[in-house]
């Protein structure tokens, strides 16, 4: 068994970008700008942002948080979108998800101007990203599926089961991973709640990606000998042993899925931090118009 090592890769990867940017700034350009819009106090959404501003600083890049109270409406909110969308010297921005449950996060995501989009939620993102057109990749598939080829893996008529169908990360991931293309070219199958016998078809599984937000649900009789496993499950567990009081827990029991893998993903330090640094590529790649 190897761990699938994402934080060295993401360092690595931040260091090119920065590499990059500095190439950029002696040409005279100016650096890529990344804003982030966080609404209310969430924990786990506070920490994202938090690392979206360190990996802006660890790339180059500027970076502006820009925060509301729970309580913001609607309207305040499509407006603060409607300024970034206008702001020129803005490349990229995202809306933090989970929103407060008064705010539709279709219509804000709708509301993004699509070219700068570097969270690529916004349905042209997608849509384009079905169809095979260059676009902005949502950041954990991307990342996701850079962590396989870094690590060699044959994704081409490899079984690959997703566990999970959110617009986030199961449903964008399935499209990356059948498209024709390398990597790609799996066989996928998509597992969600309406599934039965998901133990019978995980055990099929050449490539598991698991992304469902269910702490320990893939357990070792769900895997078959030499599998690799993405886990891209962030739930905070309580941990009485932590100063915090919680620690990370991913949707893979570990422990003793672990011993049975060729390749595995740990929680934290796997899918992660190649999340963020799939979103400073989208910020790049929108700073130097590459794409739109
Ligand atoms: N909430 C959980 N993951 C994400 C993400 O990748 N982008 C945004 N904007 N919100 C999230």
């Amino acid at each position: 068994m190897e761990l699938i090592d994402g934080k060295m890769i993401a360092d690595t990867i931040k260091g090119e970008i920065a590499a990059e940017v500095e190439q950029m700034v002696a040409r005279g350009e100016r650096r890529p700008h990344l804003a982030a819009i966080l609404v209310g106090h969430d924990g786990g959404s506070e920490t994202y942002v938090a690392h979206k501003v360190k990996a802006c600083e660890q790339c180059g890049f500027t970076s502006t948080l820009i925060r509301y109270e729970d309580d913001v409406t609607e309207a305040e909110l499509l407006e603060a979108v409607d300024r970034l969308n206008r702001d020129a010297d803005v490349d990229g921005f995202i809306v933090q998800l989970p929103l407060p449950r008064h705010i539709s996060e279709q219509k804000v995501i709708e509301a993004i101007d699509y070219r700068k989009d570097v969270d690529g939620f916004h349905p042209i993102n997608v849509g384009r990203m079905s169809i095979g057109l260059p676009c902005f990749v949502s950041a954990t598939p991307a990342g996701i599926v850079e962590l396989l080829s870094r690590y060699g893996v044959e994704t081409s008529g490899a079984e690959c089961v997703v566990l999970g169908r959110s617009n986030i990360v199961g449903k964008p991931v399935a499209t990356l991973m059948m498209q024709k293309g390398n990597p790609g070219n799996s066989t996928v199958t998509v597992c969600h709640s309406g599934t039965r016998n998901i133990k019978e078809i995980t055990r099929r599984a050449d490539i598991i990606i698991a992304a469902l937000g269910q702490p320990g649900f893939v357990t070792a009789d769900m895997v078959k000998d030499g599998a690799v496993i993405v886990d891209v499950g962030t739930t905070r567990v309580p941990d009485a042993s932590r100063k915090s009081g919680w620690r990370l827990r991913g949707d893979v029991d570990f422990e003793n899925v672990a011993p049975k893998c060729r390749l595995i993903t740990p929680v934290p330090g796997g899918v992660g931090p190649m999340t963020i640094v799939s979103l400073m590529r989208n910020t790049l790649l929108a700073a130097t118009r590459k794409i739109y």
